[in-house]
């Protein structure tokens, strides 16, 4: 029998992205590509792009505000915040502090994870965590991102350029006296050995004698750098062996869930992993083809969409699963 040792649960979602759609024939109109072949490669028709109204921190307070309105709490229930981004609005503070003050929360722990496409499920076993060891009762968790301030429009950078797209989603998660419902389990992993597979080395505190070198933008340092084939394989291995782990850990089978949350990076990763481990084609989550990868915001994207359309209900047994530069991946399993 499964064990049920639920000690903090999802109690609403929310998201935001910014109204400007960029079409991959937009996208070719800069740069040599195409809409076949971003649709044929990676499923994505279309993403959104952010302007200056929408900063990270901003678009995490709409997501917030959003998830707080689903969870039917006021904001002032809240008691810490967790950010999870890779394109923070500055290099310090963390865009945790930045939303704290925007949701006029002065005082509560805010915290920033830096763990690209995985950072929304570092960020909610931190919650669980949090919650578990009694240190947090509600805890806002939220996935920010905007890229395309800092993505190589040109024909050197089109590989990464086309996938990425900005967005943000916040989770709202709070203690729960049922063990039966809530946050199952999880397992997070790492492998530093692959961090330069998918990196964006400047600026950075490591280069000398000056962290944000001119050279950077002659030789394309400042644009984020993919070995997009290495990461492909790394994930199509990855996903499946994280997922079979979590299910291990909580004594559930992959007939008992419900639906498969996954990282939107490229629609075809998701598709070989559902194949690779055998869970049904229809019941895996997909929005990549209206947003692109938003990384730390992409999963709570798709959970709240799969909840706001009930495929997602009460009841429902939900797998969340990502991957990401680092390497890092994770898997979550979670009793809606
Ligand atoms: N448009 C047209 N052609 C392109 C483009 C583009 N946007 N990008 C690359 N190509 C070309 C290449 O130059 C290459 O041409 P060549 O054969 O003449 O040399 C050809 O297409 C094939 O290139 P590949 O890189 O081998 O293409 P692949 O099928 O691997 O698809 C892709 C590339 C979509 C990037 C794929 O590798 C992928 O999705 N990888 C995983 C990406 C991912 O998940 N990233 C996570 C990022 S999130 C994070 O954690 C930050």
């Amino acid at each position: 029998m499964p064990r049920h040792d639920a000690a903090s649960r999802i109690l609403g979602t929310g998201f935001y992205v910014p109204p400007r759609v960029v079409t991959n024939d937009e996208l070719a109109s800069m740069f040599d590509t195409s809409d076949e072949w971003i649709q044929q490669r990676t499923g994505i028709r279309e993403r959104r792009y952010s302007g200056p109204e929408d900063t990270p921190a901003v678009m995490a307070e709409k997501a917030s505000r959003d998830a707080l309105a689903d969870a039917g709490i006021d904001v002032s229930d809240i008691d810490m915040i967790i950010v999870a981004t890779l394109s923070p609005d500055h290099d310090f503070p963390g865009t945790a502090c930045f939303l704290q003050d925007r949701l006029g929360l002065p005082g509560i722990a805010c915290l920033d994870i830096r763990n690209q496409c995985t950072g929304l499920l570092y960020s909610l076993t931190t919650a669980d965590a949090f919650i578990r060891c009694g240190q947090a009762k509600k805890v806002l968790v939220v996935g920010t991102e905007v890229h395309s301030t800092g993505l190589d429009f040109t024909d050197a950078g089109r590989d990464v350029t086309v996938i990425f797209g900005d967005g943000a989603a916040a989770l709202v998660v709070g203690a729960t006296n049922d063990p039966d419902r809530g946050l199952l389990g999880h397992v997070l992993h790492a492998d530093g050995r692959g961090a330069k597979h998918l990196w964006m080395p400047a600026p950075g505190s490591g280069i000398f004698p000056f962290r944000a070198p001119k050279s950077m933008y002659e030789d394309r340092s400042v644009y984020p750098q993919m070995n997009g084939r290495h990461v492909f394989k790394f994930a199509c291995t990855k996903l499946p062996e994280a997922m079979a782990e979590v299910l291990g850990k909580t004594g559930y089978g992959l007939s008992d869930v419900d639906y498969l949350v996954p990282h939107q990076a490229n629609r075809r990763i998701n598709e070989m992993v559902a194949k690779t481990v055998g869970f049904p084609a229809d019941r895996v989550v997909h929005n990549i083809e209206r947003y692109g990868n938003t990384t730390a915001a992409s999963v709570g994207i798709a959970l709240h969409e799969a909840r706001a359309d009930g495929r997602i209900q009460d009841g429902s047994l939900v797998m969340l699963a990502a991957f990401g530069s680092g390497f890092t991946w994770a898997a979550s399993l979670v009793r809606f």
